[in-house]
């Protein structure tokens, strides 16, 4: 099975081996990468087959007519999840982390303050500050093993400089589906604080069959579209993240063209590999092989979370969506440093430390499981080893 191969590591232009040292202390040729958000087996045989077809071509020309491109994301949104969009409401970026700083760029000023619920996607905070917006913790609430909207910290914290509400569904890390109501609470928050709303959406596409249906917020609150900005990209379920490509999907006139007109000043322009792998994806072919993914997936899970369980002190969180564990350490009763010591110095496992994801993170950790399953045993056998004297 293609998941089964392992696209190497060293000298193949990913972040996720060749920034290892410099990150973590820990020697490539040794370690085992499961932080950044990508995966090590080969995307869509029909993602493949498309560039390689355009690779053919010899060529590497301005690009043009994306109007396949638009209508492969329009057929998606519909097909897997009941939004029906229109292809002008698309908006391309560069993937998107571009997106959410041109949309602080377009809407915000300098200082303004941007609201995110934690913990998430350890970026969230590092753009808002690279952007020189102000970051704003929201902290969910963790209750029975479930994270949880807590209305009462929200208000205590917003205040009137925040104008900016990004929200990751689902959420990275934890995986956390959100419910038609909960999102519907989330837009009228925002609308009652007068902020712009963006809905990351990137990992909507690896959401686990048993559990909660994902719900783009545009379908749970669409009275709340005039400052509703989603964000979508086959980056993460088909692993195209090299490729730099995402869509801003905006269905109020006012709010697109005003972030048209911003991109627009940038002189950014898409390049085509994004849009011939983006279109392949988001096709019959690329559904059939995100389910083997999901499933391939659902295994490599079942393998984690069984090991990691059996660690006395340990607790993977079970995964609504997502290929991201959440590893919680607190009944370790070891800090920080000391987990993160036995993950360099023993495991030589590279994974996202908890406390980047904000408040709720301090006794977490993140691993990425979109790995060839050999991995993910070669990953539980270090774990079992580092951890060895806790058994
Ligand atoms: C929630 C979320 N948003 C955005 C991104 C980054 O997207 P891009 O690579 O398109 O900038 C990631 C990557 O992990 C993510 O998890």
């Amino acid at each position: 099975m293609s998941f089964d191969r392992d696209i190497g590591r060293l000298e193949t232009h990913c972040s996720k081996y060749s920034a290892m040292e410099a990150m973590f202390g820990i020697d490539p040729n040794e370690g085992l990468g499961m932080w950044v958000a990508d995966s090590d087996y080969p995307s869509a045989p029909a993602v493949q087959e498309a560039l390689h077809a355009y690779v053919d071509l010899g060529g590497y020309r301005y690009g043009a007519d994306e109007a396949g491109y638009h209508a492969a994301i329009t057929w998606w949104q519909g097909h897997r999840h009941g939004w029906t969009i229109q292809p002008d409401w698309i908006v391309t970026t560069q993937g998107l982390g571009h997106a959410i700083a041109m949309v602080f760029d377009t809407f915000t000023e300098i200082g303004a303050g941007v609201a995110y619920f934690t913990p998430v996607y350890h970026e969230f905070r590092n753009k808002t500050l690279r952007c020189e917006r102000r970051p704003v913790e929201l902290p969910l609430a963790l209750i029975d093993g479930r994270y949880q909207l807590d209305w009462d910290r929200a208000e205590a914290a917003i205040d009137p400089g925040v104008k900016v509400l990004i929200h990751c569904a689902p959420q990275n890390p934890s995986g956390r589906v959100w419910s038609v109501e909960e999102s519907r609470q989330i837009a009228e928050f925002a609308a009652r604080h007068d902020l712009i709303l963006i809905s990351d959406e990137v990992h909507a596409d690896i959401v686990y069959p048993g559990g909660p249906t994902h719900v783009p917020m545009d379908v749970a609150a669409p009275e709340h579209r005039n400052r509703t900005i989603t964000l979508s990209a086959a980056s993460k379920a088909f692993n195209l993240p090299a490729l730099r490509c995402g869509q801003a999907i905006v269905p109020d006139d006012k709010l697109r063209a005003a972030l048209q007109r911003r991109l627009a000043m940038t002189e950014y322009k898409q390049a085509a590999p994004g849009i011939v792998a983006t279109k392949a994806a988001f096709s019959p072919e690329g559904e059939a092989w995100l389910k083997d993914q999901i499933a391939y997936l659902t295994e490599n899970r079942r393998i984690f979370d069984a090991a990691i369980d059996a660690i006395p002190g340990l607790w993977s969180m079970p995964l609504e969506s997502t290929f991201l564990a959440w590893v919680d350490f607190s009944g370790t009763g070891m800090d920080h440093e000391e987990f993160t010591a036995r993950l360099r110095d023993d495991a030589k496992i590279a994974a996202s430390p908890g406390p980047g994801f904000g408040t709720g993170g301090e006794t977490f950790a993140r691993f990425n499981l979109a790995m060839p399953r050999h991995l993910v045993e070669d990953a539980v056998a270090r774990m079992q080893r580092a951890f060895a004297d806790l058994q």
